[in-house]
């Protein structure tokens, strides 16, 4: 079970002068101006099937990209006919060969695929290049490399035998097909979703968000390049809820890799469950979902850390990180002293394209998400117990422009406090400095439980925390930010209404993948 040493992909600095920024900057005024028109990926054919929907980029939106095509309900079926046609061969492919394919894709995007996944990231999803460098480029390759090294992982796994019994165990793909739905706000998930399962033998439909159909060709050209058989991964792209309709009243459903809204996941649940009696077999239901990550300080933190975790945290990619900080608790005393320091810092920030690289913000993804962080905004300027610190404009006159907002709240149950946003808001709550282990009963008091981060420089704070918020997030950082999980260091995934905590980019994911069949052979 010898396979090339996993190591994580070394991030590009993309500083002033250097030949990468030169590239990915080609790249971008390149992709940007040429009109691109996205198929369906399904089988051996690329299809267009001459219901589009355009493409703009959130920082401009109205600047036409191009196009992508939208499936029928036949389409659909077709994916799933393509999906399951190709089914026997890959899921009895040797392990290696189906290894080979997807480190040859890591290989692709780590050289001559890296500055167009990029590109295509920084212009569909509106990214910085530093951004879009830790996802499409290095999460990916990091997702496909330390896969194949997992997947032996799980292969060496045999059970005991004995002189007369040969005992082994068989690790089966499902009997099926899976359906990977993903969302737009990491390439490196779009790509891991239906990969991982196909990796260990499944076969795919994978329909991505409609606002990252273009990083999305990108990853089905370079799985193409990289040789994967024709009907192992099949994209789709249309109405979700007709396309869900479909896979999931299929007999041959085997699995549901999601990411995406806790609403969306929990509806595809209930239908998965009407629809139990009309399946093969049981199928596996992996979700990562919502998050209202936190952030608390104890008194003895350093301000200057609290600043930048929060600075960080809650405003890289604008907030848009199912990880990214969103409700923050602060010691009274020490609130002065972190206000000066992140006011600081968010004024630093500058906001516009992403082509001008000196840029930190750039825009949401839609204007569905525009309107919604405007209105939680303005409710904010009104609302007797928020005011706005730092922030508060929006300008959705050339993109979908939010400025970093700080609110503060002397209401723990404020609604900034409690509702997902998905933006650039978070929310601050003072409390006072003697009520610290109320106040972790008050952090763990949430529906979600992705990331979390506690910021302590005293080690009995920081356990008693650890101790009381031990369900309230699957990813807890002492003393860093909650976001920038790295794969093969800090499996990502939460639980309550954040998923089912399998753990991307970790061997517990993979598991989920297989089927295994135990033989015994007597001599
Ligand atoms: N891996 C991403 C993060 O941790 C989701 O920010």
């Amino acid at each position: 079970f010898q396979v090339p040493q996993a190591v994580n992909e070394p991030i590009k600095s993309y500083a002033p002068g250097t030949p990468e920024r030169e590239a990915v900057l080609k790249a971008y005024k390149e992709m940007y101006n040429r009109k691109i028109e996205v198929p369906l990926y399904i089988g051996s054919e690329e299809i267009k099937t001459g219901d589009t929907a355009p493409m703009n980029p959130p920082h401009d939106h109205k600047h036409h990209l191009g196009d992508y095509h939208k499936a029928s309900k036949e389409h659909v079926e077709k994916a799933i006919n393509a999906a399951l046609e190709a089914r026997e061969k890959w899921a009895n492919l040797a392990w290696e060969q189906r290894a080979a394919v997807f480190l040859k894709a890591a290989e692709l995007i780590a050289g001559p695929y890296r500055y167009k996944i990029n590109a295509a990231t920084m212009i569909g999803q509106s990214k910085n290049i530093f951004q879009a460098e830790i996802d499409s480029a290095c999460e990916l390759i990091d997702f496909l490399r330390f896969n194949v090294e997992y997947m032996t992982r799980i292969y060496e796994e045999q059970p005991e035998s004995t002189a007369d019994a040969w005992n082994r165990l068989e690790y089966r793909p499902l009997e099926g097909f899976v359906y990977a739905v993903t969302p737009f706000n990491f390439t490196a998930i779009a790509g891991n979703l239906p990969s991982a399962p196909a990796l260990m033998g499944n076969v795919a439909v994978w329909k991505p968000s409609d606002s990252q159909v273009y990083s999305a060709q990108v990853i089905m050209e370079v799985f193409k390049e990289a040789g994967l058989p024709d009907g192992v991964i099949n994209m789709v792209m249309g109405d979700p809820k007709m396309i869900s309709d479909v896979v999931i009243s299929h007999r041959d459903f085997a699995g549901l890799h999601f990411t995406g809204s806790t609403t969306v996941f929990k509806h595809l649940w209930k239908q998965i469950g009407n629809n139990i009696d009309n399946y093969r077999s049981y199928p596996r239901i992996v979700g990562e979902t919502g998050g209202k990550d936190f952030i608390i300080a104890h008194p003895s933190a350093r301000p200057k850390q609290v600043a930048t975790a929060i600075s960080r945290g809650a405003f890289e990619f604008q907030g848009q990180k199912c990880s990214a900080a969103s409700r923050v608790y602060i010691p009274k005393s020490m609130w002065e002293e972190v206000k000066k320091y992140l006011v600081e810092d968010i004024k630093s920030f500058k906001m516009g394209s992403p082509e001008d690289m000196s840029n930190f913000i750039t825009a949401v993804i839609h204007e569905a998400s525009f309107d919604k962080l405007a209105k939680f905004i303005d409710a904010a300027k009104n609302d007797a117990d928020a005011e706005i610190v730092v922030g508060g404009n929006y300008d959705k006159s050339k993109g979908w422009f939010i400025e970093p907002t700080v609110i503060l709240t002397d209401n723990p149950k404020y609604s900034t406090m409690c509702t997902e946003l998905f933006g650039p808001v978070v929310t601050v709550y003072l409390y006072e400095d003697d009520q610290w282990s109320e106040t972790l009963k008050l952090v763990d008091d949430s529906e979600y439980a992705l990331t979390g981060a506690i910021l302590s420089q005293d080690r009995y704070a920081a356990a008693e925390a650890t101790q009381a918020l031990q369900n309230a997030a699957g990813n807890f950082y002492i003393n860093d930010k909650p976001t920038g999980a790295v794969v093969g260091q800090q499996p990502f995934g939460g639980a309550r209404g954040s998923g089912t905590n399998d753990k991307a980019g970790s061997i517990l994911n993979l598991y989920r993948w297989i089927s295994p069949r135990t033989i015994k052979e007597t001599f």
